[in-house]
């Protein structure tokens, strides 16, 4: 274990802002999480626990130590007929480890092809897309506790798993660092094509009964239709939660807006659509300096590239003031800040 001295970055973060941490060290065995810990430095000053980078927005250089996480290893636990359990770890990108159980016929994660990020911090916001989340095949999540010092396992239904968060986000916020995940995915070909989008592909297609490499297909083809590769232009997805609002407000707001799409939760509540009230403001495909808006989906932000994060700060706050007058909906971001 290494720490390096005022590191770049650039390279560790999908928006591609380059700010430094005053301290960086990388994560790649659980010796090296315990002889950090020994070392008192994440006693001594601030940390941040950094996977993919693709979920988070550094407005201004780092004071204080990054931990990246890069442990690697997928392997398998047990299986019967129907059921395969696969640990992998925390260091492992998303998209490779995703295509690889697709392309071993493991069925329960291929609607999250080509998400951006590592498997640690995606457990941790429990990423989802075209009707499935992580926290639907997760099984527990081991972790290092940064307050005993020791090894812990959490199960799945501890994990308080909800729309973008979990307990990571809160009451384990600073106190531990994922080092790997066990998933529960299915051998039977069952695919979910719910999703909207997902669904009408399938029939333009003419695919009834979908196998696991079609979705993970379609789900490609229609994220790189409307969203922007990282590697092509600086962003972190979906820069907004999409809100939650009672059926008395959304049955207010149709009165002037009656195509507002919606999407209900329970019996009083619903989900908007972020990036069609963003959208419905004028913002969609808008430049300002160095940052503005996708052109093909308003709910992402974008870096053309020399800017800075504190514009992405101010063109949010833009966004969720014109949000706000417009339809009383203030926006909440998911992408965190640093
Ligand atoms: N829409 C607009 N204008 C826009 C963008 C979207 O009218 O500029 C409309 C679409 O036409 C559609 C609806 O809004 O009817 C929903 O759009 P979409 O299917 O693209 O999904 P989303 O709600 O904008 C969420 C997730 C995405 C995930 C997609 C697909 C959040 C915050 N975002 O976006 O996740 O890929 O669904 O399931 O929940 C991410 O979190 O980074 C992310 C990309």
């Amino acid at each position: 274990m290494q720490i390096i001295k005022n590191y770049s970055l650039k390279d560790y973060n999908t928006f591609g802002f380059d700010v430094n941490a005053s301290s960086f060290v990388s994560i790649n065995t659980e010796n090296d999480l315990i002889e950090l810990f020994q070392s008192g430095i994440l006693r001594e000053c601030t940390f941040f626990v950094l996977g993919g980078g693709s979920n988070v927005l550094f407005t201004q250089d780092y004071e204080g130590i990054v931990v990246h996480i890069e442990n690697k290893g997928i392997h398998l636990v047990s299986e019967d007929d129907n059921r395969i359990i696969i640990n992998a770890s925390a260091g492992e990108v998303w998209e490779n480890f995703v295509d690889k159980m697709v392309e071993l016929n493991y069925g329960g994660i291929e609607n999250l092809a080509l998400i951006p990020g590592y498997c640690g911090s995606c457990a941790v916001q429990n990423i989802g897309a075209y009707g499935v989340e992580i926290s639907d095949t997760i099984i527990s999540i081991r972790y290092f506790d940064l307050i005993s010092g020791t090894f812990k396992n959490i199960e799945k239904a501890n994990c308080n798993y909800g729309y973008r968060d979990s307990i990571f986000k809160h009451a384990l916020k600073n106190n531990a660092i994922i080092t790997d995940i066990t998933f529960g995915f299915t051998k039977k070909s069952t695919t979910n094509s719910s999703y909207g989008a997902l669904n009408k592909e399938l029939d333009k297609l003419g695919i009834i009964n979908p196998t696991i490499q079609d979705i993970a297909t379609i789900v490609k083809e229609i994220r790189q239709s409307k969203l922007p590769n990282v590697k092509e232009l600086g962003n972190a997805g979906s820069f907004f939660k999409n809100p939650y609002i009672s059926k008395l407000q959304l049955i207010k707001l149709q009165q002037n807006y009656p195509d507002l799409i919606c999407y209900p939760i329970d019996e009083t509540t619903f989900k908007l659509a972020a990036g069609q009230l963003i959208e419905l403001c004028g913002w969609k495909g808008k430049a300002v300096g160095a940052v503005g808006v996708h052109a093909k989906q308003a709910l992402i932000l974008v870096h053309y590239g020399n800017g800075v994060g504190q514009e992405i700060v101010d063109l949010s706050n833009q966004i969720i003031e014109d949000v706000n007058k417009k339809f009383g909906i203030i926006l909440s971001p998911e992408v965190i800040f640093v």
